[in-house]
Order: structure tokens, then C-alpha cells, then sequence
């Protein structure tokens, strides 16, 4: 079982020799010869420095296509149509699969063929020279964004290619993205990925990493989404990283949404090391979409409106079109600006919500619970801690497809709005805040008429794809028909 402690040097290197082999694009990366290459980048082009010493959230979209020139034209595009700030390179499946000689069969297709036969960008593939043409292309900062297990290869290609920001994390990119994989194994690849970024950091290149916040992305309780970001920012840290962004996604309750992100930051701030400079992303909603462009516009103007209230450093956009998948560029650019509307018109007003601080206070509560049963579930190591813990349903996510998570929480919105916990399974949070939870659930059961029910819980995971917040029964017992 893996533990927290720093993989020594000869580990690094007899692990990223035998990476090499993996895909021959692998070959090209040489560790001094990159140090060279992100000193040559002028300072508009280093993600931690331009993120870290933004005045006001900086906006981000996802985008990936297969093609180097495909890509560098639709990040153009992002930035010049939509006003991204930091730019995005989201890669492929095959990729996050570790499936190389397909996403050379789909990169092939790409060329020679009308139609993108990949949903992202395939960095491995391409190797270490095209995507430093990509990076010397654009002017913002650009981010891998990706949802890969074991993303090694991809980390030793990409940021020898110059790329300066990474997403992903051992939890956050297994329990909410693949059945098999367990988890210890996971925390070894990321100790990797992250000893590697320390490695460029120690060198004066700061690598930014940034944990996958919101997990599954539907009803996620924010102490849970909080406690894996301090997981996984303590393991990142102690493999030298040094700058880390933790993430949280909207979850529709604007009172809820400000506390959770006022608590991210200062939770990162206390549990992460001095040496580590902590920011926070929002990601706008990540459950289903309403089909309807207008109304989805009007999800992510609640987000841009979030944003403008709670102020995290960065937020991730959505597009009208994500009903549909993966959107036009058009599409994504609109996103950006709505966004961008929101935040500019807001951001200047003094806003005073009430049940903020009390809410704040409660998820931090939580929280505390949920790390100090990891800590003591590890006699103080974070890794063998939440190894434990999520074998035994202490530390658990809603909707999770990981064998490696029980999956028996389960969330469901209180008269409010605000996310609570339904069913707790061992999730390790104690009485007082349990009782809170079925408290404010059961005043919503009475609202309703209703008993709290799995019925409840399936009810909010489609809201605000039909158009409102609470899975409110439509039509009551009064409704003759
Ligand atoms: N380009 C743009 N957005 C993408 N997403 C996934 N792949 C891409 C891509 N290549 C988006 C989805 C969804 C989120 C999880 O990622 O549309 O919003």
C-alpha cells in the first residue's frame, strides 16, 4: 500500500524510463531539454503566475478536437469570440484509456477525413514538438484537461511539451470515471505525475495542478467534493507541488454554492502546507442540462452569478449546447460570454446574502469530520487513510461507478435547495450533523406531502435538466385529472 512520502529520484526516473517505451512519442521527452523550453515562454504563457495573480475570476472553457491546426484555431477562436483568459486542451478517450494505437487509428481518420473521429485531443499521440506548437500558437496559458487514471505518459509528454497546468487527481479521476481501477494503485501513478511536476517546480518552473472538484458531478455534497480536493492536494504537496487549484461544482443553491467555495479556500488554506499557494475553481453545473439553449443559458448565468458573488480564481464554463455533448465552438464561445455578462455586472455590487456564514460553518464541520477519520484511519498518513476509508464507507461519493467506493450515500435537496445527505451509508460524519441532515430533508418531505424516498433523490437528479431546482412532485394530490 502506497504511502504519503516523497517517491525518491531513482524511483522517478526507473519508472519514467520504462513510460518511454509505452508509446514512442514517449522517447522524445528529455527533462533538461523541456526546463529550457518553459524558460523560453514570456510570462503571459505561465499558468500558475497569470492564475495566481488574477484581480478577478478568470474564465475558462473545455475544448479538444483531434488536429494540431484544428486545435490551435479553436483556442484562437475561444479566446478572441469568447474571452477566454486560460485556455483549455481537453484530451481524447482513448487517451484517459491508455489505448495509444487507437487514438492513432481515430488521429489518422481525423486527417484524412471530413469528421473529428476523436472527442479530444490526443496529446501522446502528437508528442512532445506538436504541443509546443500549440503552446507557442496561443497567448494565454494552456491547461491539460482530461480524466485519465493513469495519466503518466500523458503528464511526461505534455509538460515536456510545455503545457504548465494539470488536471486531475488519484480519487478524483478514478472513483467518478472508471470501474476497475483501484485505488492504491492510482495514488501511485498520481505520487508520479505529481513527484514530476515538483521536479519541474524545483527547477523554477511551477507546474499548476488542479484536483478534479466536482467528482461525479450530480448532488455532490460539498464536504465530501471539499475533503478529496485536502486529500489530494496533501499528496500533491508532499510530492512538491507547489501551486494547486481545488475545485468545486455548482450545485444550483446560490447560498450553498458561496458557502462551499468560502470553505474551499479556507479549508486549502489551512490543511495545505505555507509553501503551497492555494486557489479555486468553480465549475458550473455539472449535472444534466435542460435541451432548451435558452433555458441552459440560464443555467449558467446562476453559475456566472455564483461566481460573482463567491469570487474563486477561475471558473470553468459550460455551453447552451451541452445538452448535445461536445459543442460548436460557437456555442462554447457563448458560454464564455454569459459568463463573462454575469460577473462584470455583478461583481462591482456589494451583496449580502443571508445563511451564508452558518452555512459555511456546517460544511466546514463536516468536513473536519470526514479528514479527521481519514487521518486517524491512516495513524496520520493521507494516503493509507483514505485507502481505508473508502474501503470501509467512511469517506464515500454519491452515483460513484468505482468498485473501489460503496456508493451508498445518497443525496437529495432540501425545501431550499441545498444539497443534504438521504442516506449515509458509514459515511463518517457524526450524529449532531446527520440529525441536521434529516431534519432539513424531512421539512422538505412535509412541503411535499411526501415521504423521503429514493423517488425524492431521482426526482433532483433531473430537475434542472426539466427546467427547475427542486424535484418537486408536479401536480399535487389536489390535481384532479
Ligand atoms: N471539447 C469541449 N468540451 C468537451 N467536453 C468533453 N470533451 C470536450 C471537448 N473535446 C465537455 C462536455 C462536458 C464536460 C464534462 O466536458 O461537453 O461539458
Amino acid at each position: 500500500m502506497p504511502t504519503d512520502s516523497r517517491l525518491a529520484a531513482d524511483e522517478l526516473q526507473r519508472i519514467a524510463s520504462e513510460l518511454r517505451d509505452n508509446w514512442h512519442t514517449g522517447r522524445e521527452v528529455d527533462f533538461e531539454e523541456a526546463v529550457a523550453f518553459h524558460e523560453s515562454l514570456p510570462p503571459g504563457k505561465r499558468f500558475a503566475p497569470v492564475l495566481e495573480s488574477a484581480d478577478r475570476p478568470l474564465l475558462q472553457p473545455r475544448a479538444g478536437v483531434p488536429c494540431l491546426e484544428d486545435q490551435i484555431s479553436l483556442l484562437e477562436y475561444l479566446q478572441e469570440d469568447g474571452g477566454a483568459d486560460l485556455l483549455p486542451t481537453t484530451i481524447d478517450s482513448y487517451t484517459r484509456d491508455n489505448e495509444y494505437e487507437k487514438a492513432e487509428e481515430g488521429l489518422a481518420a481525423s486527417r484524412n477525413g471530413e469528421a473529428d473521429e476523436l472527442n479530444g485531443f490526443p496529446a501522446v499521440n502528437h508528442g512532445v514538438e506538436d504541443c509546443r506548437r500549440l503552446v507557442r500558437a496561443l497567448d494565454a496559458p494552456i491547461e491539460v484537461r482530461h480524466g485519465t487514471p493513469d495519466a503518466r505518459l500523458l503528464a511526461m509528454v505534455t509538460l515536456a511539451g510545455g503545457f504548465q497546468s494539470f488536471e486531475g487527481g488519484p480519487i478524483s479521476y478514478n472513483i467518478p470515471y472508471t470501474k476497475r481501477h483501484d485505488l492504491a494503485t492510482t495514488i501511485e501513478h498520481w505520487q508520479f505525475v505529481d513527484r514530476l511536476c515538483g521536479a519541474y517546480t524545483e527547477r523554477g518552473v511551477t507546474i499548476n495542478r488542479e484536483p478534479f472538484g466536482p467528482l461525479t458531478g450530480t448532488l455532490v455534497p460539498p464536504c465530501i467534493a471539499i475533503a478529496v480536493m485536502l486529500i489530494e492536494g496533501k499528496l500533491a504537496a508532499t510530492q512538491g507541488v507547489r501551486s494547486l487549484t481545488l475545485g468545486y461544482g455548482q450545485v444550483g443553491n446560490l447560498v450553498q454554492d458561496v458557502a462551499a467555495l468560502r470553505a474551499l479556500r479556507s479549508l486549502g488554506e489551512e490543511y495545505l502546507p505555507d509553501a503551497v499557494t492555494v486557489t479555486t475553481v468553480f465549475h458550473e453545473w455539472m449535472g444534466g442540462f435542460p435541451p432548451d439553449e435558452a433555458r441552459a443559458s440560464g443555467v449558467i448565468g446562476l453559475g456566472g452569478a455564483t461566481a460573482a458573488v463567491a469570487q474563486p480564481d477561475k471558473v470553468i464554463t459550460k455551453s447552451p449546447q451541452e445538452f448535445q455533448g461536445v459543442p460548436t465552438k460557437e456555442a462554447n464561445a457563448a458560454g464564455l460570454r454569459t459568463t463573462r455578462q454575469l460577473i462584470d455586472m455583478l461583481i462591482e455590487q456589494d451583496i449580502d446574502l443571508g445563511g451564508i456564514d452558518d452555512e459555511q460553518r456546517l460544511i466546514e464541520r463536516a468536513t473536519r469530520d470526514l479528514m479527521d477519520t481519514v487521518i486517524d484511519a491512516g495513524d496520520g498518513d493521507v494516503a493509507q487513510g483514505v485507502i481505508r476509508a473508502f474501503d470501509s464507507g467512511a469517506l464515500d461519493v454519491p452515483f460513484a461507478p468505482s468498485d473501489a467506493a460503496a456508493g451508498a450515500v445518497l443525496p437529495a435537496r432540501d425545501d431550499d435547495g441545498r444539497v443534504r445527505i438521504f442516506e449515509f451509508g458509514d459515511l463518517a460524519l457524526s450524529a449532531e450533523i446527520r440529525e441536521m441532515h434529516a431534519a432539513r430533508l424531512g421539512e422538505r418531505a412535509e412541503t411535499e406531502g411526501r415521504d423521503q424516498s429514493f423517488r425524492m433523490v431521482a426526482d433532483d437528479v433531473d430537475a434542472i435538466s426539466d427546467g427547475r431546482l427542486i424535484g418537486r412532485p408536479q401536480g399535487g394530490a389536489g390535481d384532479a385529472d
